[in-house]
């Protein structure tokens, strides 16, 4: 058996405790949160014990690994204590709100001899995973370029549950809360960024960070890429999506959630072949849940002493691609 915990307890540790109760070895064994009534709900339904001192908590011997679902910008301070007390980690996404706080949990991490997974679960939708395979397979050939875009709703009732909502040391925002996932697929299906423009604004939410975000990134590769984010549109989330285009084919996966393909065209497979990919996709869009998906790979990555599918390092690259928008959008304002 497997022994979890997990600290903050609001709207994303629902999944992490559904996603524990799912796997067949793991046991939600105890929930840490400043606000005691936070935490009733994990004591009702899955008799977890609740703590409102992290440090109380960890002194529970048997618990293996610590889900960290507070604000972003607690995230390293209590990832470092954790790992300190030799937990193992899993960490919301963003990892941290600066490469110098990701450096020192990996360092920390790597000090306890513990492991260190970041939550970014799109990974392991269907759809990403085929056109991951696509990409591998080499069956676009050579890419000349990519398009990201995240145009969804948050409306100011959503900033206003929580005073940490797009503020700038706690937060960030569209490209740093909710376009992060898109940017670490970007970054696993295109490699290595050289070069980013980017301009931002805050245009409909009373916020700190932006709530619109556009930019062009150049990769190592020479492929470009365009991205386009928001939390402004009207009335409801629009389009999640991700198109490449390469000298062999042409795959756009969206929808209001990325979850399909939209489009598929490759040289390589005939009309039939393709139409049974996308129908196949289409009969299970979400797969098993991205967050189980992670918490069964540290389970795996523990028993087998190997690195989780998405590492430390992974979450840094996003973290850092997110920073260079912003240091970039920083320079461009007139
Ligand atoms: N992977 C995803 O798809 C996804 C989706 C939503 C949110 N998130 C991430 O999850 C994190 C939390 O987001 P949320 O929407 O659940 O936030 P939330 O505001 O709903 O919940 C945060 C909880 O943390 C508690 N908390 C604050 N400080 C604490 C401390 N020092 N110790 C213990 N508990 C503390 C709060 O009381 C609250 O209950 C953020 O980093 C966010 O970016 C990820």
């Amino acid at each position: 058996m497997v022994n979890f915990a997990i600290v903050g307890c609001g709207f994303i540790a629902k999944k992490h405790a559904s996603a524990i109760n799912n796997i067949q070895d793991a046991n939600l064994v105890a929930v840490c949160d400043k606000v005691p009534s936070a935490m009733t709900f994990y004591k009702e339904e899955y008799g977890a014990r609740t703590y409102t001192e992290l440090n109380e908590m960890l002194n529970i011997e048997e618990i293996d690994i610590v889900c960290i679902c507070t604000p972003s910008g607690l995230h390293a301070p209590l990832a470092i204590q954790i790992a300190n007390a030799k937990k193992h980690i899993v960490i919301e996404k963003p990892i941290a709100m600066t490469i110098e706080d990701t450096d020192k949990i990996i360092d920390t991490c790597k000090k306890n001899e513990v492991k260190l997974t970041v939550v970014h679960p799109n990974r392991y939708r269907p759809v990403v995973r085929e056109l991951k395979s696509i990409l591998d397979n080499g069956l676009l050939g050579k890419i000349s370029h990519g398009s990201c875009i995240v145009n969804w709703n948050r409306n100011q009732d959503y900033y206003d549950q929580a005073l940490w909502r797009g503020t700038k040391e706690h937060d960030g925002g569209v490209l740093m809360n909710q376009a992060i996932h898109n940017l670490d697929l970007l970054l696993w299906f295109m490699g290595k960024p050289q070069q980013v423009l980017s301009m931002e604004a805050t245009r409909l939410r009373d916020i700190q960070a932006e709530d619109v975000s556009v930019g062009i990134v150049r990769f190592e590769s020479g492929a470009l890429a365009t991205v386009e984010a928001s939390t402004t549109v009207y009335p409801k989330n629009f389009e999640e999506s991700i198109t490449i285009f390469g000298e062999k084919g042409t795959v756009k996966i969206g929808g209001s959630n990325a979850l399909y393909f939209e489009h598929l065209a490759l040289e390589s497979k005939s009309e039939d072949e393709i139409l049974l990919l996308m129908e196949k996709i289409k009969k299970d869009p979400w797969g098993i849940p991205g967050h189980q998906w992670i918490i069964e790979d540290i389970i795996k990555a523990i028993e087998e002493d190997k690195d989780p599918a998405v590492t430390g390092e992974d979450g840094k690259r996003a973290l850092e691609l997110v920073l260079t928008f912003y240091e970039s959008a920083k320079n461009l304002k007139v």
